[in-house]
């Protein structure tokens, strides 16, 4: 979603603005723009459309400033355009500021303001800042960082708002409130952005500004206050993040490249988890809340998208291996059906981004029943891993590519450690059951790499889907949510509507679409479900459906009925959904490519929703 980027220092502001903007586009965006100090006014340049008309257009005026704010819009309020493009100035031309979040009262606010007479230029929420920070400064008889005070206090909602001041030229500011602003220390200049992504091509010294605290920023010094208004001081953190990861090397696509970095990453996400002799899982992030943790008699799953999936997955695998009682629910339902939580009871939290407002807000519900939380984090220092009472990073690296692929991977590694460790505990796996799954795990990145070798197969494949329109992906069990995420995946970035289904309910209505014309995706690999699903298959064709089945090496009896086959290796039935899910990647990557699709910018997405 939005995203932010502020440079103060000795250079062209506006083009390491612009340039760390073009970092941000993953986040999803339909408009872009970036302000300046020149000839002692705000300078204002926004763009409907990709960041790169508006690098154009900054060229062709020859925009240039010391300072610079710039942001990237993910329509909310008011339609993409030029007009609700941000940076937002305010009514007198005093202030300019960027906004990612939502401002909740933001009605009320403006109808006051328009009542003192500003005028008001887009349908945006975020216009209404700039107006009231003008007004309040005025009362404050210019003091910025009391006015800031006061507005962080007047708006509802979540905000990071960076600021650009007419009256104090070498001076950037901010504020907020639950969307993340991070300060990139350099020498002679400094930085702000949403994430580290346009930062650590210039420092890997940051800071994650709190929520409540405001920042007054020049090139060579800092000062951080709390909503009291007295000075802090933050420790320094070092940006986990290296060049090399948010570029595409050599790969067409993000996306691409994060598939097939999956032996790696799904490694990284058990690397030093798991004893040498395979004998016992070991987690670090959970060493204060261990009791809490084994002795829960409920695990509740909250997330979004690809994360649900995850959870989903989770739950199958939890209840077998833990027999503990298991839900799993979609961040954005859970606060709002009223939950029943218990005292005591243990919420994985799984994000990738660890921004998204949704699960956020799930969690606070979850906290304030007195329920504790265990993060399950890509992002180093997100909101969600802070917020956790303890947890465990995925360590998948920054994941680029809106339609998450590798981050998904490592949050089924970092739960199938989850479930061993605590079945473990519980003594719910015999030691050589444990010792059993340990190994097995350990063998899937290989067995991994062993699939993306089929990808030039797939992409055959994937020839015959250009022109359908519509096509089912099904599978059971712990399978059941791999074909959602399938379909997920394929929906994404085809645009083909594509619908995931438990097998066993094709029956009950979804047998109606089948035809010539409407593919299925069925996972049919030989696990306790099998000779179920080569029923459904065989239903499938009885009524002329095309079937693309996901099979284990060697299967005669499914290469004999099904169109397609994608033979992938075998492993136990519950870490399968590890090898099952990547040709559904490579699927949908391939298919997409075929149809002409943007495939690392799909329209309408964002990759970090911080909005509800
Ligand atoms: C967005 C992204 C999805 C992602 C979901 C949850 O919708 O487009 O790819 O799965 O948010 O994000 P999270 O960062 O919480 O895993």
């Amino acid at each position: 979603m939005c995203g932010i980027v502020g440079y103060i220092g000795d250079k062209n502001g506006i083009d390491i603005v612009v340039k760390g903007l073009q970092r941000l586009e993953y986040r999803g965006y339909d408009s872009a723009g970036v302000a300046g100090i020149s000839a002692g006014k705000i300078q204002i340049v926004k763009k409907n459309g990709r960041v790169d008309v508006l690098r154009q257009t900054v060229e062709d005026v020859k925009f240039s400033s010391h300072v610079g704010i710039g942001h990237t819009r993910w329509a909310t309020h008011g339609e993409p355009s030029d007009i609700n493009a941000h940076p937002h100035i305010s009514h007198k031309g005093k202030v300019a500021i960027v906004h990612n979040g939502i401002i909740e009262n933001y009605l009320s606010l403006k109808k006051e303001l328009q009542k003192k007479g500003k005028v008001f230029l887009s349908e945006t929420d975020s216009e209404v800042i700039a107006h009231l920070l003008e007004e309040v400064l005025e009362n404050s008889a210019g003091d910025m960082i009391a006015a800031l005070q006061i507005v962080q206090r007047t708006l509802v909602g979540a905000f990071a708002v960076v600021i650009l001041s007419v009256d104090e030229p070498n001076l950037i500011y901010a504020i907020k409130k639950g969307t993340p602003l991070v300060l990139g220390i350099g020498k002679g200049e400094n930085f702000l952005a949403s994430d580290g992504t346009p930062l650590v091509q210039y420092t890997k010294s940051v800071i994650y500004i709190g929520d409540g605290e405001i920042l007054r920023l020049s090139a060579n010094d800092f000062q951080i206050y709390n909503s009291d208004i007295q000075e802090i001081s933050h420790a320094t953190s070092v940006l986990e993040m290296e060049m090399s990861m948010i570029e595409k090397d050599g790969y067409a696509h993000f996306m691409l490249k994060e598939i097939y970095e999956q032996p790696k990453t799904i490694l990284d996400s058990m690397r030093g988890r798991i004893a040498a002799d395979m004998s016992e899982v070991k987690l670090g992030g959970i060493n204060n809340y261990a009791p809490q943790l084994y002795n829960a008699n409920r695990y509740l799953f909250l997330a979004c998208g690809t994360s649900y999936h995850a959870g989903m997955v989770a739950r199958y695998v939890f209840e077998q291996l833990c027999r503990v009682s298991c839900e799993v629910d979609v961040a954005s339902e859970f606060r709002y059906r009223k939950p029943v939580i218990h005292a005591g009871d243990a919420i994985f939290a799984i994000s990738q981004s660890g921004e998204t407002a949704d699960t956020i807000v799930a969690i606070e519900e979850a906290k304030h029943h007195g329920a504790n939380i265990f993060g399950i984090c890509n992002v180093v220092g997100s909101t969600i891993s802070r917020v956790s009472h303890e947890g465990a990073y995925t360590h998948a690296g920054v994941e680029i590519g809106v339609a998450s692929t590798k981050a998904f991977t490592a949050q089924l590694t970092v739960l199938y450690l989850f479930a061993l460790k605590i079945a473990q505990s519980k003594g719910t796996l015999t030691p050589a059951q444990i010792k059993q799954y340990c190994s097995e795990l350990h063998a899937i990145p290989d067995q991994v790499s062993e699939i993306l070798a089929l990808s030039p197969q797939i992409l055959e494949i994937s020839k015959s889907l250009k022109d359908i329109h519509s096509m089912l992906f099904l599978g059971r069990g712990v399978q059941f949510p791999i074909a959602l995420e399938g379909a997920l995946k394929m929906k994404e970035i085809t645009y083909i509507h594509a619908e995931g289904y438990a097998a066993g309910e094709m029956k009950h209505g979804p047998i109606a679409l089948i035809d010539e014309f409407v593919p299925t995706v069925i996972i049919a690999i030989k696990d306790s479900n099998y000779l179920k699903v080569l029923s459904n298959i065989k239903e499938i064709k009885a009524r002329k459906g095309k079937v693309i089945a996901i099979v284990n090496k060697g299967d005669d009896d499914i290469k004999g009925i099904a169109d397609f086959c994608i033979e992938i290796p075998e492993t136990s039935e519950l870490l399968a959904p590890l090898l099952t899910t990547i040709p559904l990647q490579l699927l949908a990557y391939h298919t997409a490519n075929v149809r002409g699709c943007d495939i690392d910018k799909p329209r309408n997405l964002a990759k970090s929703v911080t909005v509800e």
